[in-house]
C-alpha cells in the first residue's frame, strides 16, 4: 500500500447531543487520553494520511490534534451538522489517493489490524466500496446502529430509527468504517438525498446505490467489542471499562500484580516495572511511569509522575508531576504536587504535603509537615508538625535546609530562609533568620514556672463556684 493508494477521512464535526454535554464528546477522555485521539494514533500507525472534519467546537479540537503533530494532517471544516454523508462531501477538495477510507470519530476501541483486514479485502475483491460489519442481535447494545440487510439481492444498511425487521435475522450491525474507490464516491456522493425524519445525509446509503449499480462490494466481519461507537455517557463508561482491562491485562503479562484488578484504574500511556504491586482504588494516570518491584497501596493516584523501584506508596496518597527515586516511602496520607523531586531512600510519611520542591536522597519527613517552595539536602530529618512558610501573601519564597541538618518538631521555617548542613533547630521554634552551618538556633518564647501556681489557680476556681450557689460576695 502506499500514500498515493490510500488517504482516510475521520468525521469529527457531530454535536454529540445524546451525550447532553457542552463539549464534543470526541474530547472526552477514556483511560486518559481523547476520544478522537484513538482512531488518529491508529492510522498514522499505519502510515495513512489523514483528514479530519471538524464542525462542532471546531477550535478545541484542531488545537487538540495540533498538539499531537501527526505528519500531513489535513482539516476540513463541516459548516453545518447535515450527516455523515455530508461531512465526507465536505473533504472532496482534498480527495488525491485511489481510495478513500473513511471512519468515524468515536471509535476509540479500533485496532489497527481491523483497517489493514479492510485494506486488503477492498483491494483483493477489487471493491468499489468495503465496510466493516460486526454480529449484534441484541437491540438493546444495538440500538444505536445501522443493520446490514439484503433484500431481493440488494444490500443495503438501514439505520436504527428507520429498522422495521427483527434483529435476530439481521443480525449485523454497520461498524462506521468504509473504504471507497476515488471514483465510485466521487460520483455518487453528491446524489445522496436528505432523509426526511432527521434532515441528514448518510453515508450508509452508498451501500445501496454500490449493490443497485452491481458494484462489488467487499465486508470484513469485526468482533462488536472493537467497534464500539459511543454515543452516550453509558456507551463512553462500557468502552472505558473495555480499554481499561485490555491495559491491565496486559501490564499483568509484563508481570504486575494487582491484588484487585476490577477496583484499579490505569491509563493508557503509563508503564509499570515487572514485580510492582498495584492494590484496589489505585489510579495510575496519564504520564507516569513505575519502576520495578514497587508497591501502590489502596486508594494511591500517581499522575503524570515518575517513581523509581522498590519504591513504597502507602494508602491514600497523591502524587503528581514528581519524580520519586528508588526505595523512597511515601504516605499513608500525602500529598506531593506541582513539580517536586524526591530522592532515592527519602520518606515522605504521614499526613505529609509537599508543593513545588526538591527534597535529595535519605531525608526524612516523616509527620504532618507541609514544605512548600524548599530545596532540601540529603539525610535531612524533619520534626513533626514542621511548616515551611513559603508565601507571605504577596510572592512564594524559598526554604534552603542543607545536607544532615536537623529541625526539631514542630518548627515555622519563614521564607526566605536557609538552615546550614549539619545545623539544628529546637523544637517549636520560628525560625525567621539564617542558621549557619553546625549552630544550633532556638527560637520560641522563654518557659516561665511559677511555683505552686496550679493549685492556687484551682483553689481559687472552687471558692469562686462556692461563692457564687451562696449568692454572697468574694472576701
Ligand atoms: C453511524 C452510522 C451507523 C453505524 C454507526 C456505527 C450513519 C448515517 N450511521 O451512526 O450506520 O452503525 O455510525 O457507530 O453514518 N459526524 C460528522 N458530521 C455530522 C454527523 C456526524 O462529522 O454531520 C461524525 C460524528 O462526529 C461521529 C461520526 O460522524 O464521529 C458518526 O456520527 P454519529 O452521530 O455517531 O453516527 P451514528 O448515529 O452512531
Ligand atoms: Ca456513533
Amino acid at each position: 500500500m502506499t500514500r498515493a493508494q490510500v488517504q482516510a477521512i475521520v468525521l469529527a464535526a457531530g454535536r454529540s447531543s445524546r451525550f447532553k454535554s457542552d463539549t464534543s464528546k470526541l474530547l472526552f477522555t477514556l483511560c486518559g487520553q481523547e476520544m478522537i485521539i484513538y482512531p488518529l494514533k491508529t492510522l498514522h500507525g499505519l502510515g495513512i494520511p489523514f483528514t479530519l472534519v471538524v464542525g462542532y467546537k471546531k477550535d478545541h479540537m484542531k488545537r487538540l490534534v495540533e498538539h499531537y503533530n501527526f505528519e500531513g494532517v489535513m482539516y476540513t471544516e463541516q459548516p453545518h451538522q447535515l450527516g455523515t454523508g455530508d461531512a465526507v462531501a465536505s473533504t472532496a477538495s482534498t480527495w488525491n489517493a485511489e481510495n478513500i477510507l473513511v471512519m468515524n470519530g468515536d471509535m476509540p476501541l479500533i485496532q489497527p489490524s481491523l483497517i489493514k483486514e479492510l485494506i486488503e479485502a477492498h483491494f483483493s475483491n477489487n471493491a468499489a466500496m468495503s465496510f466493516v460489519m460486526a454480529h449484534n442481535n441484541d437491540p438493546a447494545t444495538s440500538s444505536g446502529y445501522g443493520r446490514i440487510v439484503t433484500q431481493d439481492g440488494i444490500m443495503s444498511i438501514v439505520e436504527a430509527r428507520d429498522f422495521k425487521g427483527d434483529p435476530s435475522v439481521d443480525c449485523f450491525v454497520n461498524a462506521g468504517i468504509y473504504m471507497f474507490r476515488r471514483d465510485f464516491i466521487k460520483k455518487y456522493i453528491t446524489t445522496l438525498r436528505t432523509h426526511e425524519n432527521s434532515q441528514e445525509l448518510y453515508l450508509t446509503d452508498l451501500v445501496e446505490i454500490a449493490s443497485r449499480q452491481g458494484l462489488p462490494i467487499a465486508t470484513v466481519i469485526a468482533p462488536f467489542d472493537t467497534v464500539r461507537g459511543v454515543n452516550t455517557l453509558k456507551e463512553l463508561w462500557i468502552a472505558e471499562q473495555i480499554k481499561r482491562a485490555e491495559i491491565i491485562e496486559h501490564w499483568m503479562n509484563q508481570g504486575v500484580r494487582f491484588s484487585c484488578a476490577q477496583a484499579t484504574h490505569i491509563d493508557i500511556n503509563v508503564s509499570i516495572g515487572a514485580g510492582t504491586c498495584i492494590d484496589t482504588g489505585v489510579q495510575i494516570l496519564a504520564g507516569s511511569r513505575i519502576g520495578k518491584h514497587s508497591h501502590i497501596m489502596p486508594f494511591s493516584v500517581v499522575k503524570n509522575s515518575v517513581l523509581g523501584e522498590q519504591v513504597m506508596v502507602h494508602s491514600h496518597s497523591v502524587i503528581i508531576d514528581t519524580t520519586v527515586g528508588d526505595h523512597a516511602q511515601v504516605g499513608p496520607f500525602a500529598h506531593i504536587h506541582h513539580n517536586n523531586n524526591v530522592g532515592s531512600g527519602t520518606v515522605v510519611g504521614n499526613f505529609v504535603e509537599v508543593s513545588r520542591s526538591a527534597i535529595a536522597h535519605d531525608t526524612k519527613i516523616k509527620h504532618h509537615s507541609y514544605i512548600g517552595n524548599a530545596h532540601i539536602g540529603a539525610r535531612v530529618n524533619i520534626g513533626a508538625g514542621t511548616i515551611v512558610c513559603n508565601y507571605d501573601g504577596v510572592t512564594k519564597n524559598t526554604t534552603v535546609i542543607e545536607d544532615d541538618a536537623f529541625i526539631g518538631s514542630n518548627n515555622s521555617l519563614i521564607a526566605p530562609v536557609t538552615v546550614g548542613h549539619h545545623a539544628m533547630t529546637g523544637a517549636g521554634s520560628v525560625i525567621t533568620e539564617d542558621v549557619p552551618p553546625h549552630a544550633l538556633a532556638i527560637a520560641r518564647a522563654q518557659q516561665v514556672t511559677k511555683p505552686d501556681y496550679a493549685t492556687k489557680l484551682r483553689n481559687s476556681v472552687t471558692v469562686g463556684a462556692a461563692v457564687k450557689a451562696n449568692g454572697s460576695r468574694l472576701e
